[in-house]
């Protein structure tokens, strides 16, 4: 496994690799979920690169940027054994030098949701996606379904800017009580870790409901959030019932439709989704 620090290494050591490639972008401090987009990655293609950046431009002025969990030896040696060639992490300062100027400002789809509630996220996500897609040059990039908006912003990206390259969407992983795996789960406390799992029996409740014949999407709704008022530790910011195609939000399920939500517990907030078909 290559490890390389600067844009025009990648760029030279792509030329080497065999065959199309699959690429895993992430932001590192790398769990089960991330490892299986690798592992799909290896499975469609000759070369796996994975890039490792945390990317400054989606996080907003106070958001984690400076605490997000880092640990670079330990992503080394998981990415290792799962069969990596390549692993990417380049510095800050080459991906956006003082007098960076470009930005891909994608509407409409990035003023919903996490992109109301983190104004300029999708911004930085589109546009360092951008720039790893055009240096990695892959022939796939694997993402994870957990970032549910993420995935149709990216989608919507290549299909509109006609670049050369499929989006792979991975299911959500999950720790065995339901909760879905992300980096920032690593900031809860162990009486906060409990009550996590709510997000996840919410989600269950409402494709319960909907199983059992429901269709309005306000009673789903007022159900989950009732679930989750008796965890005194957690918050709502949002819980959204919405077309999985362009997550306008929905009265009448009609489906599929994406059932996605953020609860605050304790630092982090959480985000988890179902697709109900
Ligand atoms: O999902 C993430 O980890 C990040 O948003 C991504 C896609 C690597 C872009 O920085």
């Amino acid at each position: 496994m290559k490890v390389i620090e600067s844009i025009t290494g990648m760029k030279q050591a792509r030329w080497g690799l065999s065959g199309p490639v699959g690429l895993v972008p992430t932001m590192g401090y790398l769990h089960e979920g991330h490892i299986s987009l690798v592992r799909r990655a290896k499975k469609e293609n000759p070369s796996v690169v994975v890039s490792i950046f945390v990317n400054p431009t989606q996080f907003g002025p106070k958001e984690d940027f400076k605490k997000y969990p880092r640990d670079l030896p330990r992503d080394l040696a998981l990415l290792e054994q799962a069969g990596t060639d390549v692993v990417f992490i380049p510095p800050d300062a080459e991906m956006y030098p003082s007098d960076y100027n470009t930005w891909v400002d994608m509407e409409k789809i990035t003023g919903r949701l996490e992109g109301a509630a983190r104004p300029g996220h999708f911004r930085g996500v589109a546009t360092v996606c951008n720039k790893l897609f055009n240096i990695v040059e892959p022939a796939k990039a694997y993402f994870g379904q957990k970032d549910a908006q993420q995935v149709l912003v990216i989608q919507k990206m290549v299909k509109e800017l006609n670049m050369n390259l499929e989006i792979v969407v991975c299911p959500i992983i999950r720790e065995p009580d339901g909760l879905a795996m992300s980096s920032r789960n690593t900031y809860l406390k162990p009486d906060e870790r409990q009550a996590a799992t709510v997000l996840y029996r919410s989600l269950q409740l409402a494709q319960k409901l909907y199983d059992d014949g429901e269709r309005d999407a306000g009673k789903i709704r007022r159900q989950m959030t009732a679930l989750i008022q008796k965890e005194p530790l957690a918050h709502i910011e949002y819980i959204s019932i919405a077309d999985a195609a362009n997550l306008e939000e929905q009265d009448k399920i009609v489906t599929p439709a994406l059932v996605s939500m953020v609860v605050k517990i304790g630092l982090p907030r959480l985000l988890d989704n179902i697709i109900l078909k």
